[in-house]
Formats: structure tokens, C-alpha cells, sequence
């Protein structure tokens, strides 16, 4: 299968490997020329609890036009950037090519539907944990299981194919028939982790270890529950919060995304996390001060990266 991965992150370029080393030819797409240089004369370098190895069947490109159309474009860019991202995207997208989403976040699907049309998106989540290091090179720092569905929770023959082809390169994955769910599951799960790491500095694991962020955490989540539950959401798990730690523990040695976002001044996912929680919650009329205080911390911090030493 011709797969094109939109953002060649920590994550994108994970999927993209492993994709590559079970026989797909996969194009990275990605802004950051060093990293593209880099992967096309070098090859990708994966470690972590995968093994060590530099996967050469890998190619990379900045220009989208460069590749063709593909089979199948997933789509890994920041929720900050995904309208302009799959805008420019289009000479990629096929009248037959199939769209995953797998971003964090809410309204990814609704913003790629606006682009490539309705019927084209398959959305799912993924708890893999992987960091990038430098160009051309990532650790694949935890690893989860990885749900995909259609937007109308049908379950049809690409659904099953692309989930088919995620098993075959070692991605557990399995088909879903309720993609809101899904996604406001993952919400969750960012909800309580990712904001906490990006002011705190500390991995996931560490951040259930203290008492003071694990109070927090459960804090966070317990408000995004309440705005879920409001909404008729049914979530994918009986105990939330103790659903989170697990990922927490699961993904220790992980640096969550918004922390990597922090450390490389970069322009966080807040606003489409616990952000998009307080306003979830102001439309159902439930409080969220807690991940009010979270938002409005790591705006400030990604708001002043040129001010401080
Ligand atoms: O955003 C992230 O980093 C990931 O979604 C997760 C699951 C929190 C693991 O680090």
C-alpha cells in the first residue's frame, strides 16, 4: 500500500517506520528539512522497546506534490495546524485515497471533512508513546493498543483493511463502531496527562507519583468526565481516572507531547485538550476551573518562550 504519514513527529515518523519495515511504501511529509534530509540519506533510526535499527525503505519530502497520490494519508500534524495542513495536503489526496486521523484533540475530523469532503476519514486514537530526538531519529518510548473507526461507526472493508495492515506492522489494532467515544476516551487521557507535563517538566510516570500532580490529574480528568457524560458521551472505560494512571504507567519513560512541545518551543495542543474542555463545559454548564488553571498555565508558557532564559 502507497501511505503518505501528514507530520513526521515523534509519532508520525513511528507509524511511518514501522509501516516501511513491513513492506509498505511510505512517504514522511513534513516542514522540517533537516528531518526529511536526513531520513532520505540516512534512513529512519528507531530505538526503545522495539529495538535499535535504522529503517532504509523510508522516503521523506517536503513538497507533497514530489509523491503522488496515495492509498492511504494519516494524518499526524499538531491540531494547532490541521486545516492548513491538509489544505496543502491535497495533491496527495486522490478521489480514492482514504484519511486516518490519529491526532490528539478534539475537532480533527470535522476540519479534514471541510477540506477532502465527507465519507473519506477514518479517526481513531492510539496510545503509543515515541519522542523525537533529533532529525532522523526517535525512541519508541511506549506501547498501546490503537482503535480505528468510520465517522458513522459502520465497519466496512477499508476500515478492515487498514486495520489488517497496522496489525501486519505490529500496531495493535482493532476496528471501532464509535469514534466519539473513542476520541473523547483519548481526550481524557491527554486531559490528564499532557498539560501536567508540560509545566511540571516530569515524564508520565513520574507525575502519578507525586501527590500533589496526581491530585491535580485526578481533578482534571473528574471535570472532563462530567462534560462527557453531559454530552451523552459513553466512555471506553468504567474508571477514569485509574484508566489515565495506567497510561501514565504504561507510558513511564514517556515525555508526553506538549511537554516535547514545551522543551522545543513549539506551539501546544492546550486549546484542543483541556482548552476544549472549558469550552465543552461552558456550553453543557459545567465548571471546569481546574482545567482552566491548566490552560491558562501553559498558554502563558508557550506564550512567553522568548521572554524567559
Ligand atoms: O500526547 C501524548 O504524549 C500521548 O497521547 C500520551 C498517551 C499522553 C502518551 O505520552
Amino acid at each position: 500500500m502507497k501511505i503518505a504519514v501528514l507530520g513526521a513527529g515523534a509519532m508520525g515518523s513511528l507509524y511511518g517506520g514501522l509501516l516501511a519495515e513491513s513492506g509498505n511504501e511510505v512517504w514522511l511529509l513534513d516542514i522540517w528539512k533537516e528531518h526529511v534530509d536526513r531520513i532520505n540519506e540516512k534512513g529512519l533510526r528507531i530505538e526503545g522497546i522495539t529495538g535499535d535499527r535504522i529503517i532504509k525503505n523510508i522516503k521523506a519530502a517536503t513538497d507533497h506534490a514530489q509523491i503522488g497520490t496515495a492509498d492511504l494519508l494519516i494524518v499526524f500534524v499538531k491540531s494547532t495546524v490541521t486545516d492548513m495542513a491538509v489544505k496543502n495536503a491535497r495533491p496527495v489526496i486522490g478521489s480514492n485515497t482514504v484519511i486516518l486521523t490519529l491526532q490528539n484533540g478534539l475537532g480533527n475530523v470535522e476540519k479534514i471533512e471541510k477540506v477532502a469532503g465527507k465519507g473519506r476519514v477514518l479517526a481513531g486514537v492510539t496510545s503509543h508513546g515515541s519522542t523525537l530526538i533529533g532529525p532522523g531519529h526517535i525512541i519508541h518510548a511506549g506501547q498501546g493498543d490503537t482503535y480505528i473507526g468510520e465517522t458513522d461507526g459502520s465497519i466496512t472493508g477499508r476500515l478492515e483493511k487498514v486495520v489488517d495492515m497496522l496489525n501486519s506492522a505490529g500496531i495493535k489494532c482493532s476496528p471501532a463502531d464509535n469514534i466519539s467515544s473513542l476520541i473523547w476516551s483519548k481526550l481524557i487521557v491527554n486531559v490528564g496527562i499532557n498539560a501536567l507535563t508540560a509545566i511540571t517538566g516530569l515524564k508520565n510516570g513520574q507525575i502519578i507519583e507525586y501527590e500533589g500532580t496526581s491530585d491535580i490529574l485526578e481533578l482534571a480528568v473528574s471535570e472532563a468526565v462530567k462534560v462527557a457524560r453531559a454530552r451523552g458521551i459513553k466512555l471506553q472505560y468504567e474508571d477514569p481516572v485509574a484508566h489515565v494512571k495506567d497510561v501514565c504507567r504504561l507510558t513511564a519513560q514517556n515525555k508526553a507531547s506538549m511537554l516535547q512541545d514545551v522543551l522545543n518551543k513549539r506551539r501546544t495542543e492546550i486549546d484542543m485538550i483541556n482548552g476544549a474542555v472549558v469550552r465543552e463545559g461552558e456550553k453543557e454548564g459545567i465548571p471546569t476551573p481546574v482545567n482552566r488553571v491548566l490552560t491558562g498555565l501553559v498558554s502563558v508558557i508557550q506564550e512567553t518562550y522568548d521572554v524567559r532564559d
